[in-house]
């Protein structure tokens, strides 16, 4: 059997984790072999890399050196986890992936889209993903349940927090920018309204998921 590549995108709160593991128990449920894993992130070094990026404390990045930080740590990402479970022929569900870059980094923050483009092009040599998650909801929406989600796991707010603390402008430029990206890669990434409840997202994407099996 041959392995599949599944991200998840989306802004803050939009269930993004929750949607990550109820797929995870969906393919094994039916016998698969799946890995679940998460940006920046996945390896032990990516994991370094990620306090660096999202502990509050993780240090005043210029915009190319915080890019080249995320594309570091996903080219091991790539080259240690992923394309050996796929290879393996297993199923890789990852928790965000390049598209969250052109997004936060590009969109988001300004830095230089052909720049973020031509990253990715020479670190992961035209490597996608098969299908992804776009979970879209209004930033208002999202924040609010991000920040109730951080209160309720931790007690009190949670310090991997830089990213969700920047103001509701730079929020909307983020949603406007991965429905941009969405427009742009139709068939691959599918546009799910997160402000439905977990039940319906999962037959959302489940569905689709069936019938990208199916072809
Ligand atoms: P995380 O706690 O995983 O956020 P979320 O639960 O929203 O996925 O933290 C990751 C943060 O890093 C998140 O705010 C988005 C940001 N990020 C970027 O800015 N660029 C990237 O390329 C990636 C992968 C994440």
């Amino acid at each position: 059997m041959s392995g599949l590549f599944i991200t998840f995108e989306g802004g803050e709160g939009a269930g993004k984790t929750t949607q990550c593991r109820l797929l995870h128990d969906y393919f094994k449920g039916r016998g698969r072999d799946v890995v679940l894993t998460r940006e920046p992130g996945g390896t032990p070094e990516g994991e370094k890399i990620r306090n660096l990026l999202v502990q509050r404390d993780g240090g005043q990045w210029t915009p190319m050196a915080e890019c080249l930080l995320f594309f570091a740590a996903r080219q091991m990402h790539v080259e240690k986890l992923i394309k050996p479970a796929l290879a393996a022929g297993k199923i890789v569900i990852c928790d965000r992936f390049s598209d969250s870059t052109l997004a936060y980094q590009g969109y988001g923050h300004g830095f230089d889209h052909d720049t973020i483009r031509t990253l990715d092009r020479v670190t992961l040599q035209h490597f996608t993903p098969h299908l992804t998650f776009l979970l879209d909801i209004a930033p208002d929406q999202g924040l609010k349940r991000s920040l109730a989600h951080n209160q309720s796991t931790t007690g009190s707010q949670s310090t991997e927090d830089r990213f969700e603390h920047l103001k509701l402008e730079f929020h909307e430029k983020l949603r406007a920018g991965f429905l941009d990206i969405a427009q742009q890669n139709p068939g691959r990434i599918h546009v799910i309204d997160a402000t439905q409840s977990a039940d319906q997202i999962y037959f959302a994407i489940t569905k689709i998921v069936e019938a990208f099996h199916a072809v």
